[in-house]
C-alpha cells in the first residue's frame, strides 16, 4: 500500500535525477493472475544528479522475484526492497544493466492504474505514476528511454499484442499454445506514455500519408462485434493528423498509430506514445446509440490525445507541476480544431460555459489552486478544470496578445529548441517571449496565482469631449495558501457599438494601451480613453472572452438587451442575454446579488424578464443566425451558473424554482417563435453528425423543452411524439429527458420502453442511469439508492458509477443538496465504498462537493458533517484524504 498521509511534494524542491535509463527491455508474460515481467534497464549516473548516489526505484504494490546486476544476481544485502520502492544500496557508478523480476495480478487490480483487465481485455494505464506498478522504476517525467517490449500471450485469450512504437517481431512460442509480439519505440519517452495491450479485439484500419509522403497505418481495437461503430473516430483521427500538419506544422512519426478503446478506463483517454487507450465512450458511435454531444467529444478526445504526440510526448513535462504545458497547450489546441471544424463562436460559448461551470467554480472553493501548483500531496488530484481549461484560457491569452503570427512563431521556436526534452512552463514562455521580443514576466503570474479575476469596468462618455473613457479596477480575491496577490496582465478585447449596431473605430488617445482592439490590463486601477467619439456608444468589453476573468460592468439592461440584439462579436451577443438572465434568476431566487455582472438592474424583475424576452424573441427570429447559436442563446444559466452568482448562503430550491419559472415564461412567451423553430428544423434526410445538422437538432430540441416546460398537455404530447419517432440518439435521448423532467405522467413508461430497448447497450444504459439520476424531486434519492442494485450498474465501472452516482452529485443540486442531508450521506458512503476499490474514481466523485461553503447553513451544516465522516473512514487512500482535507481546510 501506499502510504495514506505522505510529505507534500514541492515544487522548489526538484533535483534532476540522480541516475538516468537511456533503454527498458521489458518482457510480458501476461496471465491473468500471476503475470511475470522481466525488466532489463540500460543505466546511468546523471552528470547533473548527486556523485555516488544509489540507485532508488518506485514501486506501488510490487511483488518482487530477483534483481541482478549487468547478469549477476545480487544478494540481499545489495539491495533494499519494499512494494513501494527498491534501492541498489551500491552501484558501480558506470553504465550498467540492472534486470529485475516482479509478478503481478491484473485480474485484482480494481484501481485500474498499472496492468488491468477490463472485460477480458489487458489494457495498461501509466499517467501519472502507474508504471511504478508494472516494475521498479525511476517513475518521474523527466527520465526518458527507448524502450523495447516483448508481450507473450495464451493465442486463445489475447490474439491481439500492441505496444509503443512499431512492431518488429512476432511469432508463436514453440511447443506451447502461446504466442508473441515484439514492439519497438524509437522515441525516447518517460514511463507514463508506456503501454500494452492483449486481447481479443476487432479492428478497423487505413492508411494515412503524411505531408512529407511517409505512409502511416492507421488502426482502431474494439470489442468484437463493435467495429462498425469505430469508422466516426477513425474519420475523426485523420481529421486531426492533417490539421496539426497544417496548423502547428506537426507530422506523425511511427510507422502505426493505435487506438484501442477499452470499457473501464478511469479517464476519458490516453496518449501513450503511437498506442492511445480510450474509454470507449468515446470512440464507439452510431447514429442509433451516440447523440450529437457524443459525436463532438469524440471528434475533441480523439484529437486531443493525437495532438500529445507533439505536446506532451515529443516535448513532455519535467516534473507533474509542469502538468499545465502538455495538457492546457493541447486542450487549446483541440479548441482550435473543434472551431475549425465546426462553428467557432459555438464552440467558443460552449468552451467558456464549461469554463464557467467547472473551474470557475473549482477557483472559488477550498480547492482552489493555480494553473501551475507549488505543491502536491497527490498528483492524480490536479487533473482539475484549472490546469486544463484555466491552462487552455492562459496560452489563448497569449495568443491574443502575440497575434497570431507571433503566436505560432513562438511555437514554432518551442518545437524546435525543446524535441526530445522534458520541458516547464518557464522555457514554454521564453520561447514567446524570444520569438517576439516581448516580456512576459506580468503575464506568468497567471501560472501561479489561483482565483478569477475580477475586472470592473465603467464607461463614460463625454459628450463635450467627444470622447469616451473606460475606468478598469482589477481584484485579485485571496484562495488558499494566496492571501495577497499581484495585479495581473489582462488582455480585454473592446469594441465600441454604435447605435447602428456597427463598431466604432477605436482611436486610443495618446497614453492609451491598446493593442488593435485589445485593452492590455496590467495595473490595479486604469483608464483607457478614445477620441473622435460622436454618439453615446455601447461598449463591448472582453469579446470572445478574451480574458477568463469575472467581469463587472456598470452596462444597464437596456445596453445589454441592444448588445444582445446587434453585438458583432457572437460571443458578447450571447453573453448579453445571459447577464440579463443570471441577473433576474439572482434575484428571483430571493437573495439579493453582492454584485451582479448586469449591474443594477433597471425597473426591477418583470422589466428585466421583459428585455430577456425581447432579446432571445429576435434571435430566435433572426433567420441569418446559426441555429446551433441560437440554441445556446436559448438556454439559461446553470443552477450551478446561478449559485456561483449570488454566491454565499445558497438555496438550492429557491434556485431550480426561480430556473423553472423563467423557462415557462419564455416558453409561453415566446412560443409562436418556438413553434416555427421546431417546425422549419425538422428532419430532412438521414441522420448525420455533422455540425450543421447537430444545429438544427440543438435549435429544435431547445425549442421543444421550452414549450414543454409549460407543462401544456400538448407540448407534452409533442414531447412524446418527438421520442416515439425519432430515429436517432440524439432526438431520441433529448425528448426522454423532456419527458423526465416535464412530464411526470409519462415519464415511467418512457424510460421503461427506452431501458427495453438498449440493455444491452452499457453506454446507452449510462444515459438512462444518468437521466434518473438528475430528475429534481425528493424521490430520486430512492431511485438512485434503488439502481445501485440494478444489473446494469456496478461500481467496479468508472462510467456506470460517474452516470448514477457522479450524475447526482454534480448534476442535481437540488437532491444531492437535499435539506435533510440524506443525499450528502449517500454520497459520503458511496465514496467511502469506491474508495477501497478506486481511489481515483473515489476522489473525483468527492469533489461534488467543492462549493459546499456557499450552501445556507442548514444544508452547509450537512456537508460538513458528509465530510468530516469521510475524513474519519478508516484506510482512506491518499486521493481521498488529499480531497477531503483539502475541502474541510
Ligand atoms: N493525459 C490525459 C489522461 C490522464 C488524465 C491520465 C489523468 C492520467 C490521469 C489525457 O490526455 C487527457 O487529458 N484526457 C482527458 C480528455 C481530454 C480531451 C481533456 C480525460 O481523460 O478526461
Ligand atoms: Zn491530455
Amino acid at each position: 500500500m501506499r502510504d495514506a498521509d505522505p510529505q507534500p511534494v514541492r515544487l522548489t524542491d526538484y533535483r534532476p535525477p540522480d541516475w538516468l535509463v537511456d533503454t527498458v527491455d521489458l518482457d510480458v508474460r501476461l496471465h491473468p493472475q500471476a503475470t511475470r515481467v522481466v525488466v532489463r534497464l540500460g543505466m546511468r549516473p546523471n552528470p547533473l544528479g548527486r556523485p555516488g548516489a544509489p540507485i532508488v526505484l518506485d514501486g506501488d504494490e510490487l511483488e518482487l522475484k530477483s534483481v541482478a546486476l549487468d547478469g549477476a544476481p545480487l544478494a540481499g544485502a545489495g539491495y533494499a526492497a519494499t512494494p513501494s520502492s527498491l534501492t541498489i544500496l551500491a552501484p558501480p557508478q558506470d553504465p550498467l544493466v540492472l534486470t529485475i523480476e516482479t509478478v503481478l495480478d491484473p485480474s485484482a487490480n480494481t484501481k485500474l492504474m498499472g496492468l488491468y483487465c477490463s472485460s477480458g481485455t489487458y489494457c495498461t494505464q501509466c499517467e501519472a505514476e502507474g508504471f511504478r506498478r508494472i516494475t521498479y522504476f525511476p517513475d518521474r517525467p523527466d527520465v526518458l528511454a527507448v524502450y523495447t517490449t516483448r508481450i507473450e500471450a495464451e493465442c486463445e485469450e489475447a490474439p491481439v499484442l500492441l505496444g509503443n512504437g512499431n512492431k518488429v517481431d512476432s511469432g508463436d512460442v514453440e511447443g506451447t499454445t502461446r504466442h508473441f509480439a515484439v514492439w519497438h519505440d524509437p522515441w525516447p519517452k518517460p514511463c507514463y506514455l508506456f503501454a500494452l495491450v492483449g486481447g481479443k479485439l476487432d479492428r478497423i484500419t487505413e492508411p494515412f500519408v503524411t505531408a512529407t509522403g511517409k505512409e502511416v497505418e492507421l488502426g482502431i481495437y474494439v470489442e468484437p462485434g463493435k467495429a462498425g461503430r469505430a469508422g466516426y473516430a477513425m474519420d475523426a483521427l485523420k481529421r486531426s493528423m492533417r490539421w496539426d500538419e497544417e496548423v502547428f506544422g506537426c507530422e506523425y512519426d511511427l510507422d502505426v498509430f493505435n487506438i484501442v478503446a477499452v470499457a473501464d478506463f478511469n479517464m476519458g483517454a490516453m496518449e501513450n506514445k503511437g498506442l492511445n487507450v480510450f474509454n470507449d465512450k468515446y470512440v464507439l458511435a452510431s447514429p442509433e446509440t451516440a447523440t450529437d454531444a457524443d459525436y463532438a467529444n469524440i471528434e475533441a478526445i480523439i484529437a486531443h490525445e493525437y495532438f500529445h504526440n507533439w505536446t506532451g510526448n515529443r516535448i513532455t513535462c519535467r516534473d507533474w507541476f509542469q502538468l499545465c504545458l502538455k495538457e492546457g497547450l493541447t486542450v487549446f489546441r483541440d479548441q482550435e480544431f473543434s472551431s475549425d471544424q465546426r462553428s467557432r463562436p459555438v464552440k467558443r460559448i460552449a468552451d467558456v460555459r464549461l469554463l464557467k461551470s467547472h473551474q470557475f467554480a473549482e477557483d472559488a472553493g477550498p480547492l482552489a489552486h493555480p494553473v501551475r501548483p507549488a505543491t502536491y500531496r497527490e498528483i492524480n488530484n490536479f487533473y482539475t478544470a484549472t490546469v486544463y481549461e484555466k491552462g487552455a484560457e492562459v496560452v489563448r491569452m497569449l495568443k491574443t496578445l502575440l497575434s497570431e503570427e507571433g503566436f505560432r512563431a513562438g511555437m514554432d521556436l518551442y518545437f524546435d529548441r525543446h524535441d526530445g526534452q522534458a520541458a516547464t512552463v518557464e522555457e514554454f514562455l521564453t520561447c514567446f517571449a524570444d520569438a517576439n521580443g516581448a516580456d512576459l514576466s506580468q503575464f506568468a503570474l497567471w501560472y501561479a496565482q489561483s482565483g478569477t479575476p475580477q475586472v470592473e469596468v465603467n464607461g463614460h462618455w463625454d459628450a463635450a469631449a467627444r470622447s469616451y473613457r473606460l475606468d478598469v479596477r482589477q481584484t485579485q480575491v485571496p484562495t488558499p495558501g494566496q492571501p495577497d496577490k499581484q495585479p495581473m496582465l489582462i488582455p480585454l478585447a473592446l469594441g465600441l457599438v454604435g447605435a447602428d449596431g456597427r463598431d466604432l473605430p477605436l482611436v486610443p488617445h495618446d497614453g492609451t494601451n491598446a493593442a488593435g482592439s485589445v485593452l492590455v490590463v496590467s495595473r490595479p486601477e486604469q483608464s483607457f480613453v478614445f477620441r473622435d467619439v460622436e454618439a453615446r456608444p455601447v461598449p463591448s468589453i472582453n469579446r470572445g472572452f478574451s480574458a477568463p476573468v469575472k467581469l463587472t460592468t456598470n452596462l444597464a439592461s437596456e445596453d445589454l438587451l441592444f448588445l444582445a440584439r446587434h453585438d458583432t462579436d457572437p460571443f458578447n451577443r450571447f453573453e448579453a442575454g445571459q447577464t440579463l438572465a443570471l441577473a433576474h434568476l439572482v434575484s428571483a431566487s430571493g437573495l439579493a446579488p453582492e454584485k451582479t455582472s448586469a449591474g443594477p438592474p433597471s425597473g426591477g424583475g418583470t422589466a428585466l424578464v421583459e428585455a430577456l424576452i425581447e432579446a432571445l424573441g429576435a434571435s430566435l427570429e433572426d433567420e441569418t443566425l446559426d441555429p446551433a447559436f441560437i440554441a445556446q442563446v436559448l438556454s439559461v444559466p446553470s443552477e450551478g451558473d446561478i449559485a456561483r452568482e449570488i454566491g454565499s448562503e445558497v438555496d438550492p430550491d429557491a434556485i431550480h424554482a426561480a430556473r423553472r419559472s423563467l423557462r415557462r415564461a419564455l416558453g409561453e412567451a415566446l412560443r409562436p417563435g418556438l413553434e416555427r423553430a421546431y417546425g422549419r428544423h425538422a428532419p430532412d434526410g438521414a441522420y448525420s453528425p455533422d455540425a450543421v445538422s447537430a444545429g438544427r437538432r440543438a435549435l429544435r430540441n431547445a425549442a421543444l423543452e421550452l414549450m414543454a416546460s409549460t407543462g401544456e398537455a400538448a407540448d407534452i404530447a409533442r414531447a412524446l411524439a418527438h421520442f416515439e419517432t425519432a430515429d436517432n440518439m440524439t432526438d431520441r435521448f433529448f425528448a426522454l429527458s423532456v419527458l423526465a423532467h416535464h412530464a411526470p405522467a409519462e415519464r415511467d413508461a418512457a424510460l421503461d420502453a427506452f431501458y427495453q430497448r438498449f440493455r444491452d447497450d452499457p453506454l446507452v444504459i449510462d444515459k438512462w442511469l444518468a437521466l434518473q439520476a438528475q430528475i429534481a424531486e425528493p424521490e430520486t434519492l430512492e431511485r438512485v439508492r434503488e439502481l445501485t442494485r440494478h444489473p446494469a450498474f456496478s461500481m467496479g465501472n468508472p462510467n456506470r458509477v460517474r452516470a448514477l452516482i457522479g450524475n447526482f452529485a454534480a448534476a442535481n443540486q437540488t437532491q444531492f443538496h437535499r435539506p435533510d442531508g440524506a443525499g450528502h450521506l449517500f454520497v459520503a458512503d458511496a465514496v467511502l465504498e469506491l474508495d477501497r476499490r478506486n481511489p481515483q474514481v473515489a476522489a473525483r466523485l468527492l469533489g461534488a462537493f467543492k462549493s459546499w461553503r456557499s450552501l445556507e447553513p442548514t444544508r452547509r451544516g450537512s456537508a460538513e458533517r458528509a465530510l468530516r465522516r469521510i475524513a474519519d473512514g478508516p484506510g482512506l487512500s491518499p486521493d481521498v484524504s488529499d480531497i477531503v482535507a483539502r475541502s474541510l481546510g
